[in-house]
């Protein structure tokens, strides 16, 4: 357990860190068949947390048995009403809402981030998609359509579509928002009648074994979520690769995104895939600076710039330069990076030493090729994960930094003289997440809205998410849509019925 002491942390969390964590699979909480463990780390000392059963192919040929048995026509979670469905996700919403201050605390430790933070936003809108799905339940409906057929003339048709569950799903989730990514992924597959195998990301799979305590208080029946934690080559590429797996929802890098395609290609599975940002953030000289300083701040910094959709790339028109990027250094230097639990603390550890690495590589690279640090650009200590929130000017469109995703607290910013170039310049990129457009300008605003080739377009604001409103990639951002109706596409397929009435 490292430096914490137990009495500093919520006693329920403290005790159920103690214990070696198992796996959730058809009810039972079991070891891995080969009874390895692997290490979760408190990334603000590097010290190991928490012990958690290493699932593997073994375990997950396992868990999808539990989950394909659980979808059988005759089980219960099949017979079960759409309303009967809903109640038992409304259910889990209150149990995790109930549950708010021990969640908040697991999160901050497992993944970093301030525990205000967890407090305030992740557990929240865990509860709230929860909250959201458990009404689609009851609201997933077909169409009832007309036939015109020409070489059947004088005949007639009753025809309606059936939206069905697809089946045992899959989901590897990432360690940036460790619960909510949980719930975007369980809620819709569950309000949609699916069963799921779910593997947490190694580096943060605290707070969905909890989650899954939880799921069973509730009363769904065993096997509808199963959840394994492990690494991602071992159990990750099992669960993607798994001939009795009817669909994978992935989050995490494009490039794995890419290796979980093809490992679908064995019996064509679903797939859709949350993937990375390199998003581009721009200004207008006519923007309300008192908003856009703090927006475009904290559009980059939020979650220590661990978000797919961070504001990375800052674009300003040149008559507003250097007030925008000197206000956002500003507030970069006063941003207190600390220990997630410590309530002082604005901005956490990254989640690994791993992520620490990536993210000096970057700063590195930039600055070998020119880029200079107005504010930050070094890590902050030898012990933890600590990188200072940074701000890099004199970058230009072809470094490595101003291209890659960088998935850590560094914003590279860029002047623009002619508001006509602006666009190409911001879709010249292989992702497609996210824009952020700053401007008293409504034309204008809608008018970027329209040509930005991203799945999200804030204006005048940034990172706002709601259960209610899609998000997800274009170009190599991903495939489909987390959240709204839209994510119902991903767990549901259409049958056409066609009856001959006369
Ligand atoms: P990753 O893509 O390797 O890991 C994400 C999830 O995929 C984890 O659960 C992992 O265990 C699993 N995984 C890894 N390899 C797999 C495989 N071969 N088959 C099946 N599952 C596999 O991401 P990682 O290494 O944690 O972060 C690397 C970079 O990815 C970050 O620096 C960032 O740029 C990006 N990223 C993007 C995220 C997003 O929200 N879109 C989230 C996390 C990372
Ligand atoms: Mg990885």
């Amino acid at each position: 357990m490292g430096t914490i002491s137990v009495t500093q942390i919520d006693p329920r969390v403290a005790s159920f860190i103690e214990k070696p964590r198992k796996m959730l699979i058809n009810g039972n909480w079991v070891d891995a068949v080969s009874g390895k463990t692997f290490p979760s780390y408190d990334p603000s000392n590097g010290e190991v947390l928490a012990t958690v059963a290493e699932g593997d192919r073994a375990d997950i040929d396992l868990a999808v048995k539990a989950a394909r048995k659980a979808f059988d026509s005759a089980s219960p979670w099949r017979k079960m009403t759409a309303s009967e469905r809903g109640r038992l996700i409304w259910k889990l919403a209150d149990l995790l809402e109930q549950h708010t201050e021990e969640f908040a605390y697991l999160e901050s430790l497992d993944n970093g981030k301030p525990l205000t933070i967890a407090r305030a936003a992740d557990v929240p809108l865990a509860v709230d998609l929860f909250r959201y799905m458990a009404g689609w339940a009851t609201k997933i409906e077909g169409n009832t359509i007309p036939l015109s057929v020409p070489y059947t003339p004088g005949a007639r048709y009753l025809s309606y579509t059936l939206r069905e569950p697809v089946g045992v799903v899959g989901q590897i989730i990432a360690w940036n928002f460790p619960l909510l990514m949980a719930a975007w992924k369980l809620g819709p597959a569950l309000a949609s009648g699916c069963t799921v195998v779910l593997k947490p990301a190694e580096q943060t799979p605290l707070s969905a074994l909890r989650l899954g305590e939880l799921i069973m208080e509730a009363g769904f029946p065993e096997g509808v979520v199963n959840i394994v934690p492990g690494y991602g080559e071992t159990a990750g590429a099992a669960l993607a690769a798994h001939n009795d797996v009817d669909k994978v929802a992935f989050t995490g890098s494009t490039e794995v995104g890419k290796l979980i395609v093809h490992a679908a290609t064995g019996n064509l599975k679903r797939v859709s895939l949350e993937l990375g940002g390199k998003s581009p953030n721009v200004v207008f000289k006519d923007a309300d600076m008192k908003a856009t300083i703090p927006g475009a701040a904290s559009a980059i910094f939020f979650n220590h710039g661990q978000c797919c959709c961070a504001g990375s790339r800052l674009y300003v028109e040149k008559p507003v330069f250097n007030e925008v990027v000197d206000g956002i250094a500003e507030r970069a230097k006063k941003i207190k990076v600390g220990r997630g639990l410590e309530p002082t603390t604005d901005m956490g550890p990254l989640v690994s030493s791993e992520q620490l690495n990536r993210v000096c590589g970057y700063l590195e690279s930039g600055f070998s090729q020119g880029a200079k640090a107005i504010a930050g650009g070094h890590k902050t200590s030898d012990k933890g994960y600590f990188v200072e929130p940074t701000v890099l000017v004199n970058t230009s469109h072809d470094m490595k930094v101003v291209q890659e995703e960088i998935f850590g607290p560094v914003v590279v910013a860029m002047p623009f003289s002619d508001p006509e170039e602006i666009v190409p310049q911001a879709n010249d990129n292989v992702y497609g997440l996210a824009a952020g457009v700053w401007t008293t300008d409504i034309g204008k605003a809608h008018r970027m809205a329209e040509h930005l080739q991203a799945g999200t377009v804030w204006i005048n604001c940034y990172n706002i998410f709601d259960a209610a409103l899609p998000f997800g990639g274009y170009k190599q951002s991903g495939w489909g849509r987390e959240m709204g109706h839209e994510v119902l596409n991903n767990y549901t397929q259409t049958k056409a019925v066609c009856a001959r009435i006369a």
